[in-house]
Order: C-alpha cells, then sequence, then structure tokens
C-alpha cells in the first residue's frame, strides 16, 4: 500500500517559499502517527524545508544532483528508485511530498490521507486535483480551530476506485 500524506487549504495549496501555510500541531501529530515505523519519500526541497531527517522513519529523498550527502537519510535518483527501494523494506510506504513529487506520484498511489484545511492562503505550490471520477473518500473526521491549531480542518481518506494492478 502506497499513501500519500498531504495537507491542502481549499485551492488545494500546500506551501509557499518552502515552507508550509500553517500551523496546526493537531495535524503534526496525526502525521507522526500516521507515518512513523514505516518509509516516508519525499523531494529534495521539502526535506531541506523540515531540514532534518524525521525519527523512526526511513527517510527516502529524490534528487536528481550526483554531488549531494547527508548524513541520516537515503539519496534516490529518481521516484521508480525510491519506491522500489520502499516497498522492499515495507508493505506501508508513504509519499509526503512536496508538489512536484505528488505531482508525479498521484496516478501511482493507492491512498490519500489528505489534512483538508478550511482556509485560503497565498500559495507558490499546489497539490493536483483530486478526480472524483478516481478517488473515493471513504473517511472524514472534522476538527474545530482552538487555542492551538489556527484553523478548522479535517482529516480525510481517499480510497482508488479502480485499483492499480
Ligand atoms: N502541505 C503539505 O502537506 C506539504 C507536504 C510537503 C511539502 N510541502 C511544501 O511543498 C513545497 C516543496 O515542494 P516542491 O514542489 O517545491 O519540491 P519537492 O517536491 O519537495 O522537491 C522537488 C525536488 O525533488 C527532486 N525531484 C523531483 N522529481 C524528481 C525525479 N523524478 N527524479 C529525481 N529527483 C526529483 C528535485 O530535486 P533536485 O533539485 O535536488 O534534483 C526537485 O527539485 C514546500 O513549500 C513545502 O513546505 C507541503
Amino acid at each position: 500500500m502506497v499513501t500519500i500524506v498531504v495537507a491542502m487549504g481549499l485551492d488545494n495549496e500546500i506551501g509557499a517559499d518552502n515552507q508550509l501555510l500553517w500551523h496546526l500541531p493537531t495535524d503534526l501529530k496525526n502525521f507522526k502517527e500516521i507515518t512513523t515505523g514505516h518509509p516516508i519519500i519525499m523531494g529534495r526541497k521539502t526535506y531541506e524545508s523540515i531540514g532534518r531527517p524525521l525519527p523512526n522513519r526511513t527517510n527516502i529523498v529524490v534528487s536528481r544532483r550526483k554531488d549531494w550527502f547527508e548524513e541520516g537519510i537515503l539519496i534516490v535518483g529518481s521516484i521508480k528508485e525510491a519506491l522500489k527501494f520502499a516497498k522492499k523494506m515495507d508493505e506501508e510506504v508513504f509519499v509526503i511530498g512536496g508538489g512536484d513529487i505528488y505531482k508525479q506520484t498521484i496516478d501511482l498511489v493507492d491512498r490519500l490521507e489528505v489534512t483538508q484545511v478550511k482556509a485560503n492562503l497565498k500559495a507558490d505550490i499546489f497539490f493536483p486535483k483530486i478526480s472524483p471520477k478516481i478517488w473515493n473518500k471513504t473517511q472524514e473526521t472534522c476538527h474545530e480551530k482552538d487555542d492551538k491549531n489556527e484553523f478548522d480542518f479535517c482529516f480525510q481518506t481517499f480510497e482508488r476506485k479502480v485499483k492499480l494492478v
């Protein structure tokens, strides 16, 4: 099972200036719970935005750079290679961004774990459209904003209608 994990605003916005757009500790906690113990695949820019390997997960970072090395992560030259390594390691694999990587993997994954943030924010990176012809929303849990989480948001699970072969 390969799953994309993403938090997006109402216009599918996910980032600006190589940063996230919101501060939602409940979402970060959920992200940690979902991904801990499993391989996570990300683009080089997302890795640099996080700034360190995420603990207790194999961090697989995709880059075309030949001369780049970082302690504590596995660097691969293509998405195909990333998926191959990750699938060998575990039955549950997570693709965690960013926009470039989501665009190239949405047609390759089985499930989407979306945090739908109820806000319209200025952004330069967006998630692709989730086509209802392809994706079925199977679960939704909503949370209201509070003193820690600055916007309302819903956790949504989408399953592919026609399974990948
Ligand atoms: N809201 C969310 O859930 C979420 C999650 C993650 C990230 N984000 C946001 O998304 C933004 C970053 O996304 P982004 O689209 O700019 O960058 P990205 O997808 O994180 O990384 C892009 C980089 O990945 C490498 N890459 C992409 N495709 C490749 C391929 N086919 N083969 C080999 N390497 C490949 C390249 O690295 P090289 O240039 O090194 O070759 C490319 O520059 C940030 O604002 C971040 O905060 C949001």
